[in-house]
């Protein structure tokens, strides 16, 4: 079959900057624009000859039971939904933020309403800000009636002594860049922060905000040479939120209905696993036809360069902020169960080497459990796809 040639103009090249993409397909015989190429390199848009290869797209195919056998544990799966209140949650001596930008501040200010530290200190290099942001929090305390003392300043050693420490500084992408166009810039930050951590807080807890997300945290991890389980980066608990709420406005039930993670990477090759998704306990295909399906999954992969897209300057900082504070909840035992958590693998899902998003068990050692779910092939290739394409982006 002969397909016919498209036109390819400005506005197609403006729709897929607004999907989120870092790139637009040019299949043999496509006539492109000259608008529509200026369009590209003003937004950063990629014109590429396709047909390009993609991940593989997770589906279902039925042979998880001979998968189960195969893999070193297949403990039950403990969806996000309910996470089990413990009861004896601790309360952070300190907590360390650095970088107080939209991420940092809106952690501060979830974790002061939350009293969960008792001490949170903000630090960022731009004159002014992590004081204002602590005064700010510390003037609302009069109404929340949070116990948290807020503190900010511009020297590093500000988070001396923070149990957790959670990092968010660097850049934010503009509209039209992806997340891995930051590498270079951001990985100097990560530097600094990682001798701040060891010189000033080495037995913190550290969770990596700054994107590119897998690839920052691989960069920690080898600037402070902390054990695996002590570097933790936050991607999967948000891009687990935004699958949910795309299967839930989809479904047209309550998010808390839905029970979804997404895995992978924090970019195009993340994984959400639609084979475990369940809303209302049952299979999502249950309520949602396959196109259905595959929007919400696209909806989550791109989420985040949608707000980008929006915003024109920086990106999402609300949902980043609660899916850090998921983490912390985790790690103070408010929360139990998987989560998924960029970690470095040493084998688990076949795969070493890499800092991936893989379902985790915290505890207030950081990583207490990585939990090796069973996937069917074409979950596990998306797995396999994403740690290639992440250790290629790190040079091998
Ligand atoms: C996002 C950014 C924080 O996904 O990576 O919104």
């Amino acid at each position: 079959m002969t397909r016919s040639s498209r036109v390819i103009g400005a506005e197609h090249v403006s729709m897929a900057q607004r999907a989120g993409k870092q790139a637009l397909e040019i299949m043999a015989g496509d006539i492109v624009t000259g608008l529509a190429r200026e369009t590209a390199e003003r937004l950063g848009i990629r014109l590429l000859d396709g047909p390009l290869e993609r991940p593989a797209i997770a589906k279902t195919d039925g042979s998880s039971q001979m998968m189960r056998g195969l893999y070193r544990r297949s403990p039950h799966w403990i969806g996000p939904k309910k996470p089990r209140p413990l009861g004896a949650a601790r309360r952070l001596a300190k907590l360390g933020l650095i970088g107080a930008g939209g991420v940092g501040a809106n952690i501060a200010h979830l974790a002061a309403n939350g009293d969960m530290a008792d001490e949170i200190a903000l630090v960022d290099i731009v004159p002014g800000l992590a004081q204002s942001v602590a005064m700010d929090l510390n003037h609302a305390s009069g109404i929340s009636g949070s116990k948290t003392r807020a503190s900010g300043g511009m020297a590093l050693s500000g988070i001396a002594g923070s149990e957790v420490v959670i990092v968010t500084a660097g850049r934010a992408r503009s509209p039209g860049m992806s997340r891995s166009d930051l590498i270079d810039i951001n990985a100097r930050v990560i530097r600094s922060a990682a001798e701040a951590i060891i010189s000033h807080a080495p037995d913190a807890i550290v969770i990596v905000v700054t994107n590119p997300l897998d690839e920052m945290t691989f960069e920690m991890l080898r600037s402070t040479g902390l054990p695996r389980e002590k570097v933790l980066g936050m991607a999967g608990t948000l891009d687990s939120s935004r699958f949910r709420n795309a299967l839930a406005r989809a479904a047209k039930v309550h998010p808390s209905d839905v029970e979804a993670i997404t895995l992978g990477s924090h970019g195009d090759e993340m994984a959400p696993i639609v084979s475990k998704a369940k809303i209302k306990g049952r299979p999502v295909s249950d309520y949602l036809s396959q196109a259905e399906i595959d929007a919400c999954v696209r909806d989550a992969v791109t989420g985040g360069g949608q707000v980008v897209a929006l915003r024109k300057t920086g990106s999402a900082t609300l949902a980043p902020a609660h899916a850090s504070i998921e983490l912390v909840d985790h790690i103070r035992g408010a929360k139990a169960g998987a989560v998924p958590v960029s970690v470095m693998l040493e084998g688990e899902y076949g795969i070493s080497g890499v800092v991936l998003g893989v379902p985790c068990h915290l505890g207030a050692r950081g990583v207490v459990a990585i939990e090796e779910m069973t996937l069917p092939p074409g979950e596990m290739a998306a797995l396999k796809a994403a740690a290639d394409a992440i250790r290629k982006r790190l040079g091998g």
